[in-house]
């Protein structure tokens, strides 16, 4: 069987959580097994038993990942991991009143890129109100996943 549809999230204050486990039941009612992580207890090698990740990571302090999420973005930075199998897909949230807009995302979307994993779509990045971002990133990320099954 293949692996499922990793939804990997890294937040502060939930809302990364809570939209990584609406996109978790919305391709579950489509038929895909979903596995939902948080980075905060996600070791970065671990990525390598899943075809394919969907991150959905907040920015906090100033462009910094959230601090719980550090160590995951440290060892996604080290060259010597190779994810050339993985296809991924990040949404990340934000804030424009912040100078560093969504960089947190920007970042992990970045390595994921250079440790060799292929995007399954552009990243997209959202500010506070980020509902319809996130129905049209996961129209989105479905239209991919059924195109590259
Ligand atoms: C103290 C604080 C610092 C923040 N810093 C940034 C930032 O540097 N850049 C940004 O785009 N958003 C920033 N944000 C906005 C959050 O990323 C945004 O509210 C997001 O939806 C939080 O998601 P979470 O609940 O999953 O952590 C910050 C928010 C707070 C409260």
């Amino acid at each position: 069987m293949s692996a499922p549809v990793l939804l990997l999230y890294a937040t502060v204050s939930g809302n990364a959580e809570a939209l990584a486990h609406a996109a978790a039941a919305a391709l579950g009612a489509r038929g895909r097994r979903c596995a939902v992580e948080n980075a905060a207890d996600f070791p970065a090698g671990r990525l390598r038993e899943f075809d394919v990740a969907l991150v959905i990571a907040s920015t906090w302090g100033e462009g910094e990942l959230p601090p719980e999420a550090a160590e995951f973005g440290a060892a996604l930075a080290a060259p010597a991991l190779r994810l050339d199998a993985l296809r991924f897909a990040v949404l990340a949230l934000g804030s424009r009143s912040y100078r560093d807009f969504c960089a947190g995302g920007r970042r992990i979307d970045e390595l994921l890129a250079a440790r060799g994993a292929r995007r399954l779509l552009p990243r997209r990045e959202c500010d506070t109100k980020f509902k319809t971002d996130f129905k049209e990133w996961l129209g989105q990320v479905e239209v991919a996943l059924a195109s590259s099954a």
